[in-house]
Parts: C-alpha cells; structure tokens; sequence
C-alpha cells in the first residue's frame, strides 16, 4: 500500500502527482471500476460530514438510531414536528446546507470519469442529490434522495424536484401504503432493489474507488471489505487515514475537490 500525502496551501505536491500518477495507471488497467462516495465528497459544496473534527456527530453527539420505528409508530407526528421546528438541531444545520449546496469540480469530475468509460458506476452514501445534479448517469443513492419521496409498502418512490414537503404527503397512489422521504432513516433497511444493485455493482468490479468516506457505516461499508475479499484493488481518496487505509494499494491525502478534477486531467492526457 502507497500512502501519499497530497497538497497544502493551494501547492500540488509531487506526492499527490505521484499519487494520481499511481491511481491512473490502476484504472487504465481495470476492466469495472466503482465508486464508492461518502460525507468527504460534499464538504467543499458546503454540507458538514458525520464525523470527525467537523462532524455533525461530534458537534451534536450521536443520533438516535430509532428514528425508523418512532416514523412509523405515529407518522403524523413525524411530520408535525418538522412543521413547527420541534426537530434536531443537527437537522436544521444539515437541512439548512443542502438547500443551498451546488456541485464542485469534484463530482463533475466524477462526471468526466464515467463519460470516459473510466468509471462504471458510483455508490454514494450522500442523500444529497449532487451527484444526480453534476449529471452522473450510473449512480445508486443507497441512503435514498433527499428530493425523492418513497413508499414504505412497493418502494415507488416520486421526485420531488426543489419542493420540500412540510406536511404529511397523500397515501402511495400506486398501493395506498406509507410514503416517507427516500433518504434511509436510522434503523430503516436499505431498500431492497437498491441493496440489490450496489452489490451487483461491487460483485462486477476489479477496482474500487472510495472517496470522503470513513467507511464505518454499514451495509455500505461492508461492500468495500467484500470487493476486496473478492480481489478487487481498492484505491481511497481521503483527507484522513481511516479504516479502510490498510486494505488500499493507494491512499491519497487529499480532497476530493482537488485530486478528481487531477485524476480526470491525467486519464485524459
Ligand atoms: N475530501 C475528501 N475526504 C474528505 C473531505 C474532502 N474535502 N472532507 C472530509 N473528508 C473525509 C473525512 O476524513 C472522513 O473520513 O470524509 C470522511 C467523512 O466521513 P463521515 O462523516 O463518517 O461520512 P460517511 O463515511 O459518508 O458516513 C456514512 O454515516 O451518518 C451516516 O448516513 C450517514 O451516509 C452517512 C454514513
């Protein structure tokens, strides 16, 4: 494993160059590469990560991991208490940073990779929608759509555009069953069809690209450790050293809004 600290100060360092240099010739000798995104990967577009020195979690401490089963207990009141703010404050602030969060150079980077034929798909553990938004066409929301809301009953789920719901929605119109925002809850499975396709994704793959995650929340981080049981390389992009950093044959310090648009340069010359 070659771990390469990147840049500091707007300077791009050899290291990271080294780095980008590595990554590049791994995925020009892949055949399925999957991305694998996380927080880190829409920090630069203003939205705060779970953990670590910025993380809502460590501003706010953990959230309750009920929030499933209290959604489905009394909906409307779910609901309600989004009307009249009675809700997390770490919601508010997280809320509050979505509205307002655009694209960087990063996930359009992500864009050029796919257009490429550089990257077969991405995983994004962000409810964020920026992905979707920078144009990404192989993309699987496994913790949903912040701008999409789904059945609990058949998984139909509606796109909401810039409308945010503040009251509860209409019953399913396809089944008549329980509609909540797509974007999984604590305690909340991960919706079947979407488990299906992240798995199928990662079974396909000889390289995995993990970006902005610190890989501790599961099911989605436990598809890294069985793509590489399964002998794929791992490749991380990352500000930080993390759980992962041991299984990869590269780790890059850095950001994402950096080192992509790096990496998308590189395949591309
Ligand atoms: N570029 C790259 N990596 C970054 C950047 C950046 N600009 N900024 C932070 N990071 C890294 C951090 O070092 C950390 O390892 O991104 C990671 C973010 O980790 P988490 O906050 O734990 O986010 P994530 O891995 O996506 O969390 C998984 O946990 O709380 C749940 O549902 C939530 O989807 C989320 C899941």
């Amino acid at each position: 494993m070659t771990n390469h600290t990147a840049q500091h100060n707007g300077y791009i360092g050899g290291e990271l160059l080294a780095g980008i240099d590595e990554i590049v010739s791994i995925i020009s000798g892949s055949s399925y590469v999957v991305g694998m995104t996380g927080a880190g990967m829409s920090v630069e577009s203003g939205i705060p990560p779970f953990r670590g020195a910025d993380g809502l979690w460590t501003k706010y401490g953990n959230p309750s991991m009920d929030g499933y089963s209290q959604f489905k207990k009394n909906p409307d009141d779910w609901w309600n208490r989004r009307t009249n703010d009675k809700i997390d404050a770490h919601i508010i602030e997280l809320r509050d940073a979505l509205l307002n969060a655009k694209p960087h150079a990063g996930h359009y980077a992500l864009v050029g990779l796919e257009q490429r034929g550089a990257m077969q798909s991405v995983i994004t553990q962000n409810i964020d929608a920026l992905d979707e938004k920078a144009g990404l066409q192989n993309l699987i929301e496994i913790h949903g759509n912040r701008t999409k809301l789904r059945c609990i009953e058949c998984g139909e789920r509606v796109s909401l555009g810039d409308f945010v719901p503040m009251y509860a929605p209409d019953p399913c119109t396809h089944c008549n069953g329980l509609v909540k925002f797509d974007t999984v809850m604590f305690g909340e499975p991960i919706p079947e069809d979407v488990m299906a396709a992240s798995r199928s994704e990662i079974d396909k793959a000889d390289c995995v690209l993990a970006i902005g995650t610190s890989a501790t929340v599961r099911p989605a981080s436990g598809l890294l450790w069985i793509a590489q049981k399964a002998g794929a390389t791992i490749i991380e992009i990352n500000t930080t050293e993390t759980k992962l950093t041991p299984l990869c044959e590269v780790s890059l310090r850095s950001t994402a809004g950096s080192a992509l648009p790096l990496l998308l340069e590189a395949l591309s010359a």
